[in-house]
């Protein structure tokens, strides 16, 4: 089951995938087909968040009659229910393509809702029920945000890996503690899928450049995997100096090796989609 300190990363990462939705005006078409990902992206998180919720408002919901932990768990249940709801209708409207650049204003004053909609709920699921605050304000801040390939899935894929590091280095609020293991476990399963999308398509297209990709690939993994032994075997391992690695490897792997591998899938017409 789903634990808190998980939740708790969860709530970091929505509230940063959430950040990055900002509709400035004049909004070009690519930027507004940026938006429309990001929104699709939030709403499929917030669903599977609120999934693996769902256990612990029951919990608080089988409390006592009258208790103030059932009342608490009841109420968050009903806002939660609430905004699931507005985000199926606002992802419905908005997701489909072409929308959000005609209409920005409009866009934007129905985003600024859920987006307030989504802080209240999380600020008082971590100020009223989840023991969390006190180590790690929920304060979400505005992802770095990645290149473009210009591929959708590549750019989802290194646009959420990107909205995790956010949330994590959010939820760590710049102070110096060491990881629970846990965390780097997440961001190299994120990754890993990543590398295997990539690495699958450049197979696919019989790409020359393949191997040193894979190496580059494989020194990120290697990396990953070596914080994540110190971690087992009891030795420091700092979250920032992982997020950091991670931050500087992914802007200058994305920029220079991934962007080579979208030339050569493009010139052979190997995009996938
Ligand atoms: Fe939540
Ligand atoms: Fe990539
Ligand atoms: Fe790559």
């Amino acid at each position: 089951m789903t634990d808190l300190a998980e939740l708790h990363r969860e709530h970091l990462a929505l509230g940063t995938l959430a950040a990055s939705i900002e509709p400035l005006e004049p909004l070009s078409a690519p930027a507004a087909e940026r938006l429309r990902r990001a929104v699709l992206m939030f709403s499929t998180r917030l669903s599977e968040h609120f999934a693996h919720e769902d256990p612990i408002l029951s919990e608080l919901c089988a409390a006592p009659d009258g208790s103030a932990v059932r009342l608490a768990g009841q109420a968050r249940r009903r806002e939660a229910e609430s905004l699931a709801a507005a985000t199926r209708d606002f992802t419905s409207h908005w997701a489909r393509p072409g929308i959000i650049e005609h209409n920005t204003r409009s866009f934007a004053s129905a985003w600024s809702v859920l987006h307030a909609a989504l802080f209240r709920l999380v600020k008082r699921e971590e100020g009223e029920i989840y023991p969390l605050t006190a180590s790690a304000p929920w304060q979400p801040r505005p992802v770095l945000v990645p290149p473009e390939t210009g591929i959708r899935e590549l750019d989802d894929d290194h646009a959420e890996v990107f909205a995790l590091i956010g949330g994590l280095r959010a939820a760590i609020g710049g102070g110096r503690i060491d990881t629970d293991g846990s965390s780097v476990a997440t961001l190299a399963a994120y990754a890993e899928r990543h590398f295997a999308r990539e690495e699958s398509l450049m197979e696919g297209s019989a790409y020359p450049g393949l191997e040193d990709h894979r190496q580059e690939h494989h020194r990120a993994r290697g990396i990953l995997m070596g914080y994540r032994n110190d971690h087992l075997d009891g030795r420091h391992v700092e979250a920032a100096t992982v997020l950091a690695f991670l931050e500087d490897w992914l802007l200058s792997h994305i920029a220079e090796a991934d962007q080579r591998m979208v030339a050569h899938l493009r010139a052979s017409g190997r995009l996938p989609g």
